[in-house]
């Protein structure tokens, strides 16, 4: 296996030649047919060219699932009918506002729709393991008994909602050696009125935000071999990044979520469906109602239609998938010299090691994720005290930094629990494996640093 540090070099060999080309304006106004202006308006949303009709009667059908509103069974329709009992919102596009991210505190400091509080148990508790859907091959970790492994805001036929959530937030003030100074926030779960009851004693409450949906199917198509390749799990090159993949309990490889904890789009759809808007289908064939939650349990279910008695019958998950995978991904036009000096600095400070630059679909298309897709500690600050599959408390996958840009523009947080509002922030919240590169960061003079957040603003 090539060590790392050799492919690193072949990075910031690439990196450096970008920088050259952007730096006299040589750099491509117009990418290959998968890429966008990340500048351009509603850079996720922008449709990979097909002339093929199925793909694109796929795509609509698809589309048309994502965006529109599903309805609590009973319902007059029966093709958006059996949302909930249990649900957090009625469709996909609110919490991936235009297949971004979303919103997730207001102005008050009151949590919003899109960010998701989840419940985990201790792995001492693995018998319990995914209780409330036995059939569910989708449950990543140990699910509070009485809640489940999701906290529902929203519910229907007679169901409760389970809780009112609330954030805390903490100030923790941050100085630069010159003096500069930032206030980091740190958030904290808290849930009021509990509808059933106290959560059992060693539930862990953890916060996640809605990430950008850019570049799916790309991600899709780049070979496990191109990833697995990246991995140094004992960090034999000794440059304290190791980076491992998740791994599902059939040994596939995990790309999407923060945790990397699902291994397809479709089962990642699919648990979108199931947990976050009550949605029976193939992966969840039943509604995620503990044992525990009678209501629920006694809810009417959404009528069979043509297709089944899913209330996500298989073809339209497929159609969802296809309409997801059918995006471009956003990558910046060209870079001003201010930028294209932050984008050596992202090499050079080692932040490439884990946001990886450069990735290749097994039919040779170049993608710029930013991203190796693996997992990597992240250390205490970050940790959030949950494994889900191979991962642990404390590690995440390396987030995509494509379309940052877009997400600040749109005013949306960073990170997995939405604590950053900006990507300084979201910098100085590195530790563990990226500790020293954050320390790197924290050490440049004000102009470097202003000069890579440049860059990130233009991703
Ligand atoms: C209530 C808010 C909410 C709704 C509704 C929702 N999502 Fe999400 N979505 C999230 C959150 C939060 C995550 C991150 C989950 C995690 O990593 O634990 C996520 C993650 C994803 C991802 C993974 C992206 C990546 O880059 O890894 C995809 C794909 C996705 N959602 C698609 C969907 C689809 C399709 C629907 C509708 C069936 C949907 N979501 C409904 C909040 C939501
Ligand atoms: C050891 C691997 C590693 C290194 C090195 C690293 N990062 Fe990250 N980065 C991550 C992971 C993992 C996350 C997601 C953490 C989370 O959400 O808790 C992340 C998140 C981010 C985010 C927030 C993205 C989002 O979607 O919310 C930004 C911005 C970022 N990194 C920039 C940088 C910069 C700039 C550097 C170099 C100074 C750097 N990173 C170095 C692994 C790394």
């Amino acid at each position: 296996m090539a060590s790392k540090g050799a492919k690193r070099t072949m990075v910031a060999l690439a990196l450096g030649a970008a920088a050259m080309l952007s730096a006299v304006g040589l750099r491509a106004a117009s990418g290959p047919d998968w890429v966008t202006d990340a500048a351009g308006p509603a850079p996720f949303a922008q449709p990979i060219a097909s002339d093929d009709p199925a793909v694109l009667d796929q795509r609509m059908l698809g589309r048309s699932f994502f965006t529109v509103p599903w309805v609590a069974a009973p319902a007059a329709t029966t093709a958006r009918d059996g949302l909930g009992p249990l649900f957090n919102a009625n469709s996909c596009a609110s919490c991936h506002v235009d297949n971004g991210s979303a919103p997730v505190i207001d102005a008050d400091g009151a949590p919003l729709r899109p960010l998701l509080f989840k419940l985990a148990q201790p792995d001492a508790h693995a018998d319990r393991m995914g209780q409330d859907a036995p059939e569910s091959p989708g449950h990543a970790r140990v699910l509070d008994p009485i809640y489940g492994g999701q906290i529902a805001i929203n519910a229907a036929g007679g169901a409760r909602p389970e809780a009112r959530p609330q954030v805390h937030a903490q100030a923790v003030p941050f100085h630069y050696p010159d003096g500069a100074a930032v206030t980091l926030t740190r958030l904290t779960p808290v849930l009021a009125d509990l509808a059933h009851g106290p959560l059992a004693p060693d539930t862990v409450v953890f916060l996640r935000q809605p990430p950008a949906l850019a570049g799916l199917g790309l991600v899709a198509a780049v070979p496990d071999a191109a990833l697995v390749a990246w991995e140094d799990p004992d960090d034999a090159d000794g440059d304290g990044i190791s980076g491992r993949a998740n791994r599902m309990p059939d040994g596939a490889l995990g790309r999407y979520g923060w945790k990397a904890a699902e291994p397809t789009l479709v089962a990642q759809i699919a648990n979108a469906a199931a947990v976050d808007m009550g949605l029976t289908n193939r992966r969840y064939p039943q509604e995620l109602c503990p044992p525990a939650q009678i209501a629920c349990q006694k809810a009417p279910r959404g009528r069979p239609s043509p297709l089944g008695d899913l209330d996500l019958p298989d073809p339209r998950l497929d159609a969802i998938a296809a309409y997801l995978s059918g995006f471009k991904a956003p990558q910046p036009a060209a870079l001003a010299a201010q930028a294209a000096h932050g984008e050596s600095l992202f090499s050079t400070l080692g932040c490439a090691a884990c946001h990886r630059p450069v990735l290749r679909t097994e039919d040779g298309r170049t993608l710029r994720p930013l991203s190796d897709f693996l997992l990597h500690d992240m250390g205490d600050g970050l940790a959030d005290g949950v494994r889900e599959h191979l991962a642990g408390p404390s590690e995440f996958r390396t987030a995509p930094l494509w379309g940052l840009g877009a997400r600040l523009r749109a005013g949306h947080r960073f990170l997995h629990d939405g604590r950053a509002r900006s990507p300084e922030e979201a910098i100085l919240w590195h530790g563990g494996e990226a500790g020293p590169a954050r320390d790197a960061f924290v050490s440049l003079t004000a102009a470097d640093r202003a000069a890579l957040l440049s860059y990130l603003e233009q991703l």
